[in-house]
Parts: C-alpha cells; sequence; structure tokens
C-alpha cells in the first residue's frame, strides 16, 4: 500500500485565516482563525480589513497547525492553498505565503479550487464514491454539484442572487436578531407559526435547479413593516412566526431545486448515491430534517460532514490539495490568485455576488 500523503492546506478567501495538516484521510491539525469581530461594525466583510488580518495571521496559523500535529516542514508532501475564488486580497494573502514557504522548502506548490475543497470533503471524512451529488449552501455560495472527480464537476444551478445564509444574516437583521443570523433566526423559528405568513418560493415555478433569495427576504420586510405600522413595533409572537415562515420558505426552495438536482444526478445511475451538503447553512437542523427525508424518499445516501469540516477550514483544501497531488497536478510560480474560478466552466455564469464577493 502507499503512503498516504501529508498535505500543509491553507485558506484565506474571505474571512477565515485558516491552515491544517492532512495526511490521507485524518485531519493531523486544522486550525481556524476566524475574522467575525474586525467586520462586525460593517455589517458585512470588508476586503481590505480582511486582506490585512490574512497577511497577519496567516503565518502564526500555518505555525499552531504544524505546532498541533507535531509536524515540520520536512514531514511534508506538498503545500496546498486557495487560488480562488474568493476576496483577492485574502486569496492573495494565502497563496504568497505558500509560494514563499514552497520556495523555502523545495516542496510542491498545489493551487487548489475553495470551492472544490468544500465539493470533496465528503471524501475526506466518508470517503464518497464518484460521482456524487453536492449541496453547497453557506454565507457565500450557493450551489448543486455533481463531482465526478477531483477535477471534474457539473454545475446543475445555483442562486442567481443571494446565498441562503445571506438571506438568513440580512433576515435577522430586519427582525433585530443577532448575526449570525442562521442560528438566531432557526432559535426564534421554534416558537413561531411557520403558516402564518404566505412567503413566497422563488423560482419552484420555473424548471431546473437555478434559486433565488433575495425576493424572499424583500417580501419579509413588507410582511414586518405591515406589523409594525399596525402594532407600533414588532412583538415577540409575530417576531417568532416571521423567522418561521421565513425558514420555511428557505427550506421548501432548497429541499423542492434538491429532489430536481437528486433526478438529474440518478439519471446517472451512480454506484454508490450520495447527496452531501457543506456550507454553514447545512447545521440548519430543518434543512437537514427535510434533506434527509428527500434523500430516504429517493433511496440516497444523505452526508453531512462535522460543521467544523462543512463551514471554511483548511482540511478541506490539504485533502483536495492530496487528491490533485494524486494525480501529478501541481504549480509552479507562477500560480496566481483568481477572484473567480467557476469549477464548471461550462456552466452559464452565476449572476449574484454574495459577502464574500463573487461567487463562482
Ligand atoms: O459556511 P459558512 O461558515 O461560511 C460563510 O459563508 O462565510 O456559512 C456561514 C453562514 C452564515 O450566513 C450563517 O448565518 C449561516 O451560515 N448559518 C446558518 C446556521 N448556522 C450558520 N443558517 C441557517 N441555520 C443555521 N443553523
Ligand atoms: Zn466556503
Amino acid at each position: 500500500m502507499t503512503k498516504p500523503f501529508t498535505i500543509l492546506g491553507i485558506e484565506s478567501s474571505c474571512d477565515d485565516t485558516a491552515a491544517a495538516i492532512v495526511r490521507g484521510n485524518d485531519v493531523l491539525a486544522s486550525f481556524v482563525y476566524g475574522q467575525t469581530e474586525l467586520h462586525a461594525d460593517f455589517g458585512g466583510v470588508v476586503p481590505e480589513i480582511a486582506a490585512r488580518a490574512h497577511a497577519e495571521k496567516i503565518d502564526l496559523c500555518i505555525e499552531e497547525a504544524l505546532h498541533q500535529s507535531n509536524t515540520t516542514l520536512a514531514d511534508l508532501d506538498a503545500i496546498a492553498v486557495t487560488a480562488g475564488p474568493g476576496l483577492i486580497g485574502g486569496v492573495l494573502s494565502g497563496v504568497m505565503c505558500a509560494k514563499g514557504l514552497s520556495a523555502a522548502s523545495g516542496k510542491p506548490l498545489i493551487g487548489v479550487n475553495h470551492l472544490a475543497g468544500h465539493a470533496l470533503t465528503p471524501r475526506l471524512t466518508d470517503q464518497c464514491v464518484y460521482p456524487y451529488l453536492m449541496l453547497l449552501v453557506s454565507g457565500g455560495h450557493c450551489q448543486f454539484l455533481i463531482v465526478h472527480g477531483p477535477e471534474k464537476f457539473t454545475r446543475l444551478g445555483g442562486t442567481i442572487d443571494d446565498a441562503p445564509g445571506e438571506a438568513f444574516d440580512k433576515t435577522a437583521r430586519l427582525l433585530a436578531l443577532p448575526q449570525p443570523g442562521g442560528p438566531s433566526i432557526q432559535q426564534a423559528a421554534t416558537q413561531g407559526d411557520a403558516k402564518r405568513f404566505k412567503l413566497p418560493r422563488p423560482l419552484l415555478d420555473r424548471p431546473g435547479c437555478d434559486m433565488s433569495f433575495s425576493g424572499l427576504k424583500t417580501a419579509l420586510l413588507r410582511a414586518r413593516d405591515a406589523i409594525v405600522a399596525e402594532k407600533s413595533g414588532l412583538p415577540e409572537r409575530d417576531r417568532s412566526d416571521l423567522a418561521a415562515s421565513f425558514q420555511q420558505a428557505v427550506c421548501d426552495v432548497l429541499t423542492e431545486k434538491s429532489r430536481r438536482a437528486l433526478m438529474e444526478y440518478l439519471a446517472l445511475s451512480p454506484a454508490e448515491p450520495v447527496l452531501a451538503v457543506a456550507g454553514g447553512v447545512a447545521a440548519n437542523t430543518q434543512v437537514r430534517a427535510q434533506l434527509q427525508a428527500l434523500c430516504a424518499d429517493m433511496d440516497v445516501r444523505f452526508l453531512a460532514p462535522p460543521l467544523a469540516l462543512c463551514t471554511d477550514n483548511a482540511a478541506m483544501i490539504a485533502y483536495a490539495g492530496s487528491e490533485l497531488f494524486g494525480l501529478g497536478r501541481f504549480d509552479d510560480m507562477s500560480l496566481s490568485a483568481r477572484p473567480r474560478w467557476p469549477l464548471d466552466q461550462s456552466a452559464p455564469a452565476l449572476l449574484g455576488s454574495g459577502k464574500k464577493g463573487a461567487k463562482a
């Protein structure tokens, strides 16, 4: 049996600076330095602040990951780094750092697509077999991908405007609930009546797997304003009902579009059918429950990797790097940062641009 590769992964495409050491399917260390507080006053990620913080913390993250895993640069087979898509300043910080380390240590350099990192996570955690269907749902991404291999993806559809996490965050702001919005909406929704407000299910009337979430947020704003006008405020009960109705609408859209994506995927007759999720919104208990029920119904295995590996991290980058390295794919010092880098070059460009900048 061949020895598994030991790979350093570096991630800095949005608001998390991360480094990890992965050997085969073992995550030896995964260290994430989040920037939430730095951006808290601005209502979103400020690219310049993010880039500076990445540049300041990236070497500390790498040191920490090496220390936690009890490895040195000499133990590595290669250095994998997110080369896009994402905020250009952050991606550049990671790529420059990885190039420096590669030049100094003589270890091969591998540029990894951040979305490929998310998409390959179920291979890291569950060694699932190609092809599988992946739903990426976070604050910055929303798309269905058939994953055929580490470099081969078919995008079946995605959001044409906001990502669902973004919609959760904006909705929480409208309801004066704390950030991040997903968990607080979920919490408020437990007390609410999901049937009270008739919010739209955008794009369900159109064929295909594309989604839209920005109209939903506008509809919620109107419903909220009607209550505020009538009651001169937003009583707790109404807030919970709005949260529950919103969450139900997002779940219904994701579930119906997942059903359509699964039909397309199952037409390929995959050997071991799997729907895997990644991204912060995959933490939502109702989203999980509805997707799990859908999979049970369609005789498909449902995989939701642990949350720390679903959200932005560097273990996924190291793992994706190891699959590429196994295929003999690596880069040289001409590796450049790519703010846009769609996984499926043949799919039409996505229109939206979320808090992380260009989505793909
Ligand atoms: O994957 P992630 O950590 O990365 C970014 O997109 O930055 O996702 C964060 C997003 C946030 O928008 C957050 O509100 C959402 O995931 N989120 C949730 C839940 N937990 C986090 N959305 C719905 N329900 C949750 N329980
Ligand atoms: Zn991500």
